[in-house]
């Protein structure tokens, strides 16, 4: 078993949490997803910018433009949310407990990132206002590239640490460090474990909306 690691209060490391078998599992599942009925894209967001990741939203939307959840794409292509399926729920309940907290998640945002996927520094905050007052985990699961996580605080300008997040990692952010600002900078290329057969890195968010 891997340790966990304190990054800061509530923000957990649970360094190659994940056996490369679960790994392997994960990485076809989240490519079956992503090329399914309802398939991944590239968001547009409110700026008018688009995103450097794909997107695949199960459980609940995340609307890019309005920046609330939904059950159908509005700002896409009006196709019904994907269910949120059962072993990604598991494994979301999993992780928060292994860094000593709970979380029954009813939404993943799915990303891929290219050689050049990135993502800015943001909050999550855009789950019920009882949910993150309750400081509900998100759970963040990295398949894949290794990737350089910027992890900041509550405020944009507040100094940020850079994190290695390499695939089967789980990173675990509750409690006071719910809103901390943070994204992702780069990927490396090429750095996926060979037995995934994979290009780029997947990431998965699992959150609570409803509780
Ligand atoms: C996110 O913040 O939504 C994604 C983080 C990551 O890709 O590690
Ligand atoms: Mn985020």
């Amino acid at each position: 078993m891997s340790p966990a690691t304190t990054i800061a209060p509530g923000a957990i490391l649970l360094h190659r949490y994940l056996s490369l078998d679960t790994q392997r599992a994960l990485a076809e599942q989240c490519r079956i997803l992503m090329d399914g009925a309802v398939p991944a894209y590239v968001p547009v967001v409110r700026g008018g910018g688009k995103m450097h990741v794909r997107m695949l939203c199960l459980g609940r939307h995340w609307n890019g433009k309005s920046y609330t959840y939904e059950s159908t794409r509005t700002d896409f292509d009006g196709l019904p949310v994907p269910a949120l399926p059962d072993n990604l729920r598991a494994l979301a309940s999993e992780c928060a407990s292994a860094a000593g907290m709970t979380l029954a998640a009813d939404l993943c945002i799915l990303n891929h990132y290219d050689a050049g996927g990135r993502m800015g520094l943001h909050q999550d905050k855009d789950e019920s206002e009882k949910s993150i007052a309750a400081g509900l985990p998100v759970v963040s699961v990295s398949i894949g590239d290794t990737a350089r996580f910027l992890f900041g605080g509550l405020r944009r300008r507040d100094p940020v640490m850079a994190l290695t997040l390499d695939s089967g990692d789980a990173f675990v952010f509750g409690g006071p460090a719910r809103l901390r600002f943070h994204g992702v900078s780069r990927t490396v290329p090429e750095t996926a474990p060979r037995e995934l057969g994979l290009s780029g890195r997947f990431n998965l968010t699992l959150r609570q909306y409803d509780v």
